[in-house]
């Protein structure tokens, strides 16, 4: 499918020249007509399928915070003992998806750290039965969105821009409504949210206090040197929904 504005309209001549000539349908369309009406009721019926789906409401709100199996504190890991996100979330940069710890990250530490705490049960028994942890997915969206966490990080579109202050979270919650109109505020202008790219797990970051330079001149600038995409294929259809 492509929803490529580049793409050229056909236009009405036709190459024998014979534009002019009266149009008339071949007998066969006859046949055509009852299956354009059904693919009309398809595409009727589809639309607000995708928009009930996108709509089930525990997931998909701002604020939505599962409670997880284990404790686990990022206000502490990420904020106080100052891990870097991809000590845990190590496929963030080459992979679409940015993927929870396995077990023996937590163990790295915790064979020795608290190793006898009851908050620690749940990781020690998955690592002895080898079954993983059940977290529960915070973020999600519809699988007819198309999403890739490495294409935005490697142009310098940080963490926090679509997770909040993950770093003062004790309990990790949705703080974007990872709507359809709030991925698009950012698509139109991307040079809002540019950093550079070794920067992009920072929190709390600033363009004026770090550079001297404005968020949307430093952002220009890192928009050319990290060749981001034009308008047109930011805000094409096609790009979010393959
Ligand atoms: C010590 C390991 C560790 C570090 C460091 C860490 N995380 Fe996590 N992260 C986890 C675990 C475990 C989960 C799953 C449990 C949860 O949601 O709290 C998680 C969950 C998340 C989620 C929610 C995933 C979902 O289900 O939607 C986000 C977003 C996230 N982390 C972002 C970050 C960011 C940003 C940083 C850096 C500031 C970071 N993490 C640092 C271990 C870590
Ligand atoms: C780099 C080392 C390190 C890693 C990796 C690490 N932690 Fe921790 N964790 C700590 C430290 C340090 C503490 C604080 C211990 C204290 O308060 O004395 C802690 C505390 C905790 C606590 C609270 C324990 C209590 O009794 O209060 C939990 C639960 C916990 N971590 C879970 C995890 C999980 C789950 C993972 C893997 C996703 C993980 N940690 C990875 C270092 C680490
Ligand atoms: C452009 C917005 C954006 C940026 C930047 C971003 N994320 Fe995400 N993140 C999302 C969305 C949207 C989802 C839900 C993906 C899905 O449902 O497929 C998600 C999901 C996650 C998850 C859950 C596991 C997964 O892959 O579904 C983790 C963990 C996570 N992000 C961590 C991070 C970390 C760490 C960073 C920075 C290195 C980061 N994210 C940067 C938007 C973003
Ligand atoms: C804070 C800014 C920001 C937000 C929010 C954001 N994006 Fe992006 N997105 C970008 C930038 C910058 C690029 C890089 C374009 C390029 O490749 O040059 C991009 C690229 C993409 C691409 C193209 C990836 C590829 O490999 O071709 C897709 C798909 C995409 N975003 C989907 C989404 C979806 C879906 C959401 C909302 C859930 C979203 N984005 C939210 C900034 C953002
Ligand atoms: C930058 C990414 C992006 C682009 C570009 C984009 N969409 Fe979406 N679209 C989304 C996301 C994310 C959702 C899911 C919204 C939700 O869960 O609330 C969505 C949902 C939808 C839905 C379901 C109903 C709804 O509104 O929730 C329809 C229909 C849709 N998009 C059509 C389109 C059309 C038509 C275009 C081109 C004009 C387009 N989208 C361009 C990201 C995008």
């Amino acid at each position: 499918m492509t929803n490529n504005p580049d793409t050229p309209a056909i236009d009405g001549e036709s190459p024998s020249g014979l534009a002019n000539e009266r149009f008339q349908f071949p007998r066969w369309a006859n046949y055509l007509f009852p299956v354009l009406l059904l693919a009309a009721i398809g595409v009727l019926t589809y639309i607000p399928l995708l928009g009930t789906l996108a709509l089930s409401p525990d997931t998909r709100a701002v604020g939505y915070q599962p409670e997880q199996p284990v404790p686990f504190s990022h206000a502490l890991h990420a904020g106080k003992l100052k891990l870097d996100c991809r000590y845990c979330h190590s496929t963030v940069e080459s992979a679409g998806f940015a993927a929870v710890p396995p077990t023996q990250t937590c163990l790295n530490c915790h064979a020795a750290i608290r190793s006898d705490s009851p908050k620690l049960a749940v990781v020690k028994e998955s690592f002895e039965t080898g079954n993983p942890i059940r977290w529960i997915k915070v973020h999600d969206v519809p699988d007819f969105v198309y999403f890739n966490h490495s294409a935005h990080i490697n142009k310098g579109v940080a963490c926090e821009s679509c997770h909040g202050r993950i770093d003062q979270m004790e309990e990790v919650f949705q703080a974007k409504p990872l709507s359809m109109a709030w991925c698009l505020e950012c698509h139109r202008a991307p040079e809002q949210h540019l950093r550079p790219r070794e920067l992009v797990t920072a929190m709390g970051w600033d363009a004026q206090t770090a550079t001297g330079k404005s968020q949307t001149q430093l952002g220009a600038e890192l928009a050319q040197v990290y060749h981001v995409q034009p308008t047109h294929f930011m805000t094409s259809c096609s790009t979010c929904h393959r």
